[in-house]
């Protein structure tokens, strides 16, 4: 397995078969990276593992725990650093949901600190006169702009379980903003699709062009000393560094400027909720995933129960029947999310019904009879967009804690507008809300009432950072990236894992699929053996084939060896790493 030179990833996954405890070393030809699997997408640990999307932030947590910080330290650091080195994800100017399981307390917590919507909102503001959606208007510019609130739920998290000093877990990221990241192949194509909106800004300008006003290419140095200096504001002050003094200054203003919403009492009231996470027992496993205003733990769990009597699991992943049962399930499953899932905090979410055994088993009972949830909606949209936004980072320590935590300023480069001085961008995560029932939104999701716009209300999510535990331990650490194929990657991902027996890196490679009821197509990727694709075909479903359906990494506790597997997914680049 030396140096292999593989053309496409399902040839990959087919050589990474059966290498579960081996570290494969293989370059994926032509990829945009030519990424050496072997140094970054895989890694063992005996104290400690961790799998992030970003090079230099994995690094980050390596640093932290060096210095004697524990598992919260490390994964407040990396927030910090991925932040700055994936600025087309994730940022201060975003928000985000962890999952963190303390061993010492035997207590498992979800932390929720996304954006919500400014005070000045409501329901129909991306209508015009007619009552048709404004195209762009949720996506684009300061009107897509909710609350941040990643700062507000790092300052909390660290003030209750953190040990170093919280000046310490901040540093690093003010060392990669000031020093530069590596500019990936991601971040110029993201910088290139926002173009239009990002050169409206002379700072954005000056950070992400050339000086003949083209994106810095791949390879070249991003340095954003405005950042820098904001961060300085966060170290000294915590988040009032953010939410008060000059840089909320310089946010407002902005928005002011621009005819936006934002207002000082949307940034000094924002409040992080600590929520209790969803719950669900698989194959004598605990799975804990992110309640609403998350819609992945309801589902993710929802999924895994509906399609569990109808898969073989001795037939493995690549079986038909079970891949047509899990499309089954994902469809019923996106069904109920457009209907019931909103912010919990403003609307009544069945919670406890759409996971009671008596529901699952009339979901069993539709999907068997070949019912197919219906809905009324005003229209499909044709909108192919595809986006591989957001982040997630997974990681699990010696000591028998873990976490998982997705973060995300929603599309690439978030709304487009740098806030001036500051350094940051501004969010997009407005177009998670419904613009208006039944339309869908850039993901091309269909949500209803439930998920309207309204005054300080968090939009829906599907953000999915999981924990699994085994015997009360942690076993696995997972999530994704890229809007709702994130519910459907982790799920597939569990039943990768804890049914099919793969190792975690095996799971993450595996052909993936999508259904989300709205447009009624089963998404594959490319990968998918083409007998499969044609007995899909076969029994009914309209397919749609895709390069590739997300981003995901994890974390896995192997009880014979003792020691932890860190997994990227070998769709991008990123760091998996381990002591
Ligand atoms: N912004 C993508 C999500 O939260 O699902």
């Amino acid at each position: 397995m030396k140096n292999i030179k593989v053309i496409g990833v399902f040839s990959f996954f087919f050589l990474f078969l059966g290498c579960n405890h081996h570290k494969p070393q293989v370059l994926i030809a032509g990829h945009p990276d030519e990424i050496d699997i072997s140094s970054t997408h895989y890694a063992q640990g005996k104290h400690f593992a961790i799998a992030t999307q970003g090079v230099q932030t994995s690094d980050v947590a390596k640093t932290i725990i060096e210095q004697g910080g524990n598992i919260v330290d490390a994964a407040v650091a990396v927030s910090f650093a991925i932040s700055v080195e994936r600025p087309q994800s994730t940022g201060i100017g975003g928000g985000g949901f962890m999952l963190i399981h303390l061993a010492k307390e035997n207590k498992s917590y979800a932390v929720d600190f996304r954006e919500r919507a400014p005070f000045q909102a409501y329901k129909d503001m991306y209508l015009d006169k007619n009552g048709d959606v404004i195209e762009g208007k949720s996506w684009t510019g300061i009107h897509s702009v909710a609350v941040p609130g990643l700062i507000a739920g790092l300052f909390e998290i660290h003030e209750k379980f953190g040990k170093l000093p919280w000046p310490a877990v901040v540093a690093p990221a003010i060392t990669l903003a000031k020093q530069g990241v590596v500019v990936t192949d991601h971040l110029s194509e993201s910088i290139t699709a926002k173009q239009d909106e990002l050169l409206k800004y002379p700072l954005a300008k000056q950070r992400f062009f050339t000086s003949d006003g083209k994106a810095l290419p791949k390879k070249s140095i991003l340095q954003q000393p405005e950042l820098a200096q904001t961060l300085e504001a966060i170290a000294k002050h915590g988040k009032d560094g953010f939410y008060k003094g000059w840089v909320a200054q310089a946010t407002v203003a902005q928005s002011q400027k621009l005819g936006g919403m934002l207002t000082h009492k949307d940034l000094t009231s924002y409040e992080v909720q600590w929520r209790t996470p969803v719950k669900g027992q698989f194959e004598g496993q605990t799975i804990l995933s992110m309640p609403p205003p998350s819609s992945g733990g309801i589902h993710v769990v929802q999924i895994l129960k509906a399609a569990q009597p109808f898969l073989h699991k001795e037939k493995g992943a690549m079986d038909p029947d079970n891949i047509h049962y899990t499309a089954l399930a994902m469809q019923h499953a996106f069904a109920d999310r457009a209907k019931y899932l909103g912010d919990s905090d403003h609307v009544e979410v069945p919670m406890q019904g759409l996971l009671d055994p008596a529901y699952i088993s009339d979901i069993q009972k539709r999907i068997k009879s070949g019912q197919t949830p219906a809905m009324q909606v005003s229209h499909i949209d044709p909108f192919t967009f595809e986006s591989n936004d957001t982040t997630h980072f997974s990681m699990i320590d010696a000591e028998g804690n873990a976490i998982a935590s997705t973060q995300t300023i929603n599309g690439r480069m978030g709304s487009g507008v740098i806030v001036d001085q500051a350094g940051y961008l501004l969010n997009n995560e407005m177009d998670d809300f419904s613009a208006q029932p039944g339309t869908p939104n850039a993901f091309r999701l269909v949500s209803g009432e439930a998920n309207a716009v309204a005054p300080g209300k968090r939009p829906l999510s599907s953000m999915s950072p999981t924990l699994v535990l085994r015997d009360g331990k942690p076993f696995l650490s997972l999530g994704a990236a890229g809007g709702p194929t994130i519910i459907t990657q982790v799920t597939q991902a569990l039943l990768h894992v804890i049914d099919e027996r793969m190792g975690i890196q095996d799971a993450l490679a595996a052909p993936r699929l999508h259904h989300q009821w709205r447009p009624d197509v089963v998404r594959c990727e490319k990968t998918m053996p083409a007998d499969i694709v044609a007995l899909l075909q076969a029994k009914g479903h309209t397919l749609e084939m895709s390069d590739h359906l997300g981003v995901s990494q994890g974390v896995q506790f192997d009880p014979v060896t003792g020691r932890f597997t860190a997994a990227h997914d070998p769709r991008i680049p990123g760091l998996a790493a381990g002591r």
